[in-house]
């Protein structure tokens, strides 16, 4: 099994599981960075919120294994943004990313974040052309960044864009911050707490089939929406999984680091216990669909000790990502029709800073006042061609691995959701799910949603 480098030697957050079953005005259910934050607006604006996190901690799984950057450059979002949305909508997404980000660290102290420079470079001429048509989009935008050839990194750039002033984070350390930062607000956060049943009807969820939480709104922060198939995200969220190393190395760099070529290489530095580490990662597929990810670390892992002339990194670990067709996340109500069950989700690797301006759209909506960003990042905004497209192909797809899909591995065990094959993945000692990406232990415990059941692994 791998091991995050943010979950070595973690500050302990003791929280209770749920005993009871109880009422509360907002019912978050996920204890990631979105969650979290959730939780912390609302209970300072006096609402009662209750958090619900399957894991036995809050802030260890998607937000756990992120780079734990926190910027507003998303790689070379903002020319993609332009070919869908208007230059307003594309600027709303900047500004509601560094808005989000500053009022997070106002109450952060000093020792929780570091200011650095974000890098996005190119090595390629394919990758040069993709950063010409986001220099120019930066100019259109008026992003306050540059073209630059130097950096610090060892190998030279054919291209890359400089934002300055942006900032890196101990993913897990600040979300623990802000759950006693929400605790101390009044939220109730309650972990090893796996919501099995959403009864949108009834205005409640179930915890492992028995204890009822009754709410006016709720929340499903649990990366990929428990509750999908009412807004059909199953058919919008392709799910992408990465690779992330890290390795002891001797300074610090000032700036980090995301490659536009193919494959794309994401690099920053950690300075953990006084000690420094590299962190170097990337190389993605569609979650659920590679045995052999093995050997995707080992690429990692040979290509630290070439090219940065580095010993062979101590931690691996991968993350997974759901991805809009659009490129923006899909934040707010659910549906039309249940304007007080609320997802945030589709962050596609950025999730960090989009927690945060999650947080701030529910929390608006919830308390009914306007947001800037609230119409771009709803669910049913309408990208007809692009979202259309991803709809037919992800049910194609789902229907050719629903139960008999995987004909050389009928022996895999069905995923609980839906009953896909699920994919053994030697790398993370896994079984993965191909259709929507819910992930299970060796033993078949829930890592991941959308599942919230166990694999059966005698059947
Ligand atoms: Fe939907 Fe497995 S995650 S069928």
């Amino acid at each position: 099994m791998q091991n995050s480098l943010w979950l070595a030697g973690i500050e302990k957050l003791t929280l209770n599981k749920l005993s009871t079953s109880l009422n509360c005005d907002v019912c978050i259910v996920g204890g990631g960075l979105t969650g979290i934050y959730t939780a912390y607006l609302l209970a300072k604006k006096g609402v009662n919120v209750v958090l619900l996190e399957g894991n036995s901690s809050v802030g260890i799984a998607t937000t756990g294994h992120s780079t734990g950057k926190l910027t507003p450059q998303h790689d070379a979002v903002f020319s993609k943004l332009l070919g869908a949305f208007s230059e307003d909508e594309a600027r709303i997404y900047y500004d509601a990313n560094v808005s989000a980000i500053e009022a997070a660290l106002q109450n952060a102290s000093i020792d929780l974040y570091q200011k650095v420079d974000s890098y996005v470079f190119a090595t390629t001429e394919q990758g040069k052309k993709t950063l010409d048509d986001e220099a120019e989009a930066y100019k259109t935008l008026k992003i306050p960044g540059y073209e630059t050839l130097e950096t610090e990194l060892p190998f030279d750039v054919l291209s890359s864009i400089n934002l300055p002033n942006t900032f890196q984070i101990h993913p897990t350390n600040f979300a623990l911050h802000y759950a006693k930062l929400a605790i101390k607000e009044g939220a109730n956060l309650y972990v090893n707490s796996r919501v099995t049943k959403v009864a949108i009807d009834e205005k409640a969820v179930y915890v492992d089939d028995d204890l009822q939480v009754s709410f006016n709104h709720l929340v499903l922060a649990t990366h990929y929406p428990i509750e999908a198939v009412k807004g059909l995200q199953l058919a919008k969220l392709s799910v992408e999984r990465s690779y992330l190393t890290a390795t002891k190395t001797s300074e610090m760099l000032k700036g980090q680091y995301i490659s536009v070529d193919t494959p794309s290489r994401t690099i920053r530095t950690a300075l953990i216990n006084n000690q420094p580490y590299f962190i170097y990662g990337g190389s993605s597929h569609k979650a659920g669909t590679i045995e052999d990810t093995q050997s995707y670390y080992e690429v990692l892992q040979n290509e630290v000790v070439s090219k940065f002339d580095l010993s062979k990194p101590e931690f691996l670990w991968s993350a997974q990502d759901p991805d809009t067709a659009d490129s923006l996340p899909y934040v707010g109500p659910i549906t039309e029709n249940e304007p007080n069950v609320y997802i945030a989700t589709g962050y596609r690797k950025w999730g960090l800073s989009n927690s945060l301006v999650a947080g701030e759209i529910i929390t608006s909506a919830i308390l009914k006042e306007p947001h800037p960003a609230s119409d771009i990042y709803n669910p049913a905004r309408n990208q007809f061609g692009s979202t259309m497209l991803r709809m037919l192909n992800l049910i194609g797809f789902t229907v050719a691995n629903l139960a008999d899909g995987y004909i050389t591995r009928l022996d895999a065990p069905k995923c609980t959701h839906l009953g896909c094959r699920t994919r053994w993945n030697d790398g993370d000692e896994t079984w993965d799910c191909p259709c929507h990406g819910s992930r299970f232990d060796k033993f078949g415990n829930v890592i991941e949603g959308p599942a919230v059941y166990p694999l059966d692994l005698k059947s």
